[in-house]
């Protein structure tokens, strides 16, 4: 049966569901260093190197480029009957070749050893076709980890979800994607700032200035706690004896005492409102298990630390030490509270023991860097993280998000234009605007208000994965809405398009599939065909340092390659319609799968 479904029924191909069924058909490149693989050890059996094959954006440098030679010709130089310069190397590994359909012709070399390799059209177009019928989820990188915990979003109860949560949130959320596409069963965990010193502060607060406690008090109140929040942390500062009271509140808190576990539950019932508001807004799912769900462990986990010598003392403090690093990371205070990297010892243990994770991933600002580098170094040394096969673990930073005054935008001085409803709000106000000028009465008002929300949440998502992520970005509302840039807007008018032209066409693009043949005989269409195909290398690369801009860049080239293809050949009424027609197809199937993984739902009509 095809599996790709065609434009007209307006469900988008969902890979997700796919991927564990289908087989995975390996990326070009994979394929490629294969081949490539034969060749080498054909040619040089001596010596064992891995094939260095890379994608190129020039087609005067082939489609792809080999880049052993001059490798190889290093480590031959000297020795008896060594090949006299690196391009007698690259004719070698050339003719070592084994025959190839992927390959056009014989591979050209160029400057000082580099094999230039252009790929058959008739291959790749095969490899389109195939996944016409089988579905997207048989591009899907193949992976060896079975499950992950990806630890994302996590804003702190009773202050407010700010930018900095956002990004997180985002980045998160595209990481979760891109792995459940690929099958990994993967653990969406929100480890909210639900515990600690800070609630000391604010329950003893409410419990003197508030009779009653939060009886009463409704969800829509969390400004109300920020308020709360900010006074009791200027009466900590200030006031000593408010301070000794707030410390026992921790206490009287942390052994049970109802009436502030009753506030203590409040208070978060209404931040975690606020936040789900946000996560339904932006369509993100995950798990509620904030600090709060490790701390029975602490204690314990802390005592073993010290009894296998792991944890030391210092100043009346428990410190662990971790090679190379200049301060030791804080697993008990002099006051004998835990904090935040005790309960980072327990989500190490929890996640790895208990969720069976082969791969770990914790997504926050860059700033937390040193913590991580502390926290799992500490559990090195404690063997949590074994030596020997170690799930993959990493912290995922990002720099800031800066206001167009190119300042830090700041929980502290957010102004009401900041907050962050407000900016989803206006994002998708301005989409209704832009949408409704273009269609003015011939939209309804639900199309009208799912579009822009698409559109503008797309924008803002977009706008923030498109940044490497470690760098700090402005937000700019032009910007991101802009129609011709390198922005959420511009993808979703191009699916668009291309889900006209397949409306116009008016056939079912499934039975096409089932029929019809495939040409990339313009070199519009061979260049829109092999970005088409280099979908799952993208994919593969976004995976090796966790960086979403990666499918950014791709899902861009490959719109604009779908813009010089639409101006250059005529798909509805031309004799190569069937072939235009799935082209067109494929093309907007990879769109939606790549625009899924960024967290952005399609638009068939704006
Ligand atoms: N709540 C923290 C913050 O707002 C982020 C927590 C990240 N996750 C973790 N396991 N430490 O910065």
């Amino acid at each position: 049966t095809v599996v790709a479904s065609g434009l007209g029924g307006m469900t988008p191909t969902d890979g997700a569901h796919l991927a564990a069924a289908a087989q995975r058909v390996p990326s070009v490149r994979t394929e490629l260093a294969a081949t490539f693989r034969t060749a080498l050890h054909s040619a040089f059996p001596a010596i064992s190197v891995e094939p260095i094959v890379v994608a190129t954006n020039q087609a005067r440098h082939g489609d792809y480029q080999c880049n052993n030679a001059m490798q190889l010709f290093g480590r031959m130089k000297g020795k008896e009957g060594a090949p006299k310069k690196p391009t007698d190397v690259a004719t070698a590994i050339v003719d070592a070749l084994p025959a190839s359909s992927m390959i056009a012709e014989r591979p050209t070399l160029a400057g000082p050893g580099f094999i230039n390799v252009k790929l058959s059209h008739g291959w790749i177009s095969e490899r389109i076709h195939s996944m016409l019928l089988q579905g997207i989820g048989t591009w899907a990188p193949p992976f060896k980890y079975k499950r992950a915990v990806v630890d994302f979003s996590s804003p702190n109860v009773a202050k407010e979800m700010h930018v900095g949560h956002l990004r997180s949130t985002i980045i998160g959320d595209t990481l979760a994607r891109s792995l459940e596409f690929c099958g990994v069963d993967t653990l969406r965990i929100n480890h909210v700032g639900d515990w600690g010193t800070q609630f000391g502060m604010l329950i003893q607060h409410i419990a003197e200035t508030r009779p009653g406690g939060l009886e009463g008090t409704t969800t829509e109140e969390v400004s109300d706690l920020q308020k709360l929040y900010k006074e009791s942390k200027a009466r900590f500062d200030a006031d000593e004896d408010f301070k000794a009271r707030a410390r026992a509140a921790v206490t009287r808190l942390q052994s049970g005492d109802t009436e502030f576990q009753e506030t203590w539950r409040r208070i978060c019932e209404a931040s975690r409102n606020e936040f789900d508001a946000i996560y339904q807004r932006l369509g993100v799912h995950i798990l509620w298990r904030g600090e709060s769900f490790y701390n029975p462990v602490l204690k314990s986990l802390v005592e073993e630390l010290i009894e296998r010598g792991i944890a030391e003392d210092s100043d009346g403090a428990q410190v662990v030490w971790v090679p190379k690093e200049k301060v030791p990371l804080m697993v008990r205070k002099s006051d004998g509270g835990f904090g935040y990297g005790t309960t980072d010892m327990a989500t190490l243990r929890q996640r790895i023991q208990d969720e069976k994770a082969e791969w770990l991933i914790y997504v926050t600002d860059e700033g937390q860097a040193g913590h991580f580098k502390l926290v799992f170094g500490a559990g090195r040394r404690w063997g949590t993280i074994p030596e020997e096969n170690p799930p993959r673990i990493d912290h995922v930073g990002f720099g800031l998000v800066l206001g167009a005054d190119g300042k830090r935008i700041r929980t502290r001085d957010m102004g009401a234009a900041t907050r962050l409803v407000e900016l989803l709000d206006e994002a998708k106000e301005r989409c209704k605007g832009t949408i409704k000028e273009r269609r003015g009465d011939d939209i309804s008002a639900e199309e009208l208000d799912e579009s822009s929300s698409i559109m503008g949440y797309g924008a803002i998502k977009y706008a923030d994965l498109k940044n490497n992520r470690k760098t700090d970005y402005k937000f700019n509302f032009d910007e991101m809405l802009n129609l011709n840039g390198n922005t959420a807007v511009y993808m979703l008018y191009a699916h668009a398009r291309i889900a006209s032209i397949v409306r116009k066409v008016g056939k079912d693009v499934n039975e096409v599939a089932k029929t019809a043949k495939l040409s990339l005989d313009h070199p519009a269409e061979a260049a829109l065909g092999l970005q088409v195909v280099r979908f799952t290398e993208t994919l593969e690369d976004m995976f090796i340092d966790l960086a979403p801009n990666r499918l950014t860049e791709y899902i861009y080239e490959l719109a604009n390659l779908f813009s010089t293809f639409y101006t250059e050949c005529k798909v509805a009424g031309s004799e190569n319609e069937d072939s235009r027609l799935l082209l067109c197809e494929a093309t907007a199937i990879v769109m939606r799968q790549t625009l899924s993984l960024l967290g952005i739902k399609p638009l068939y009509r704006i």
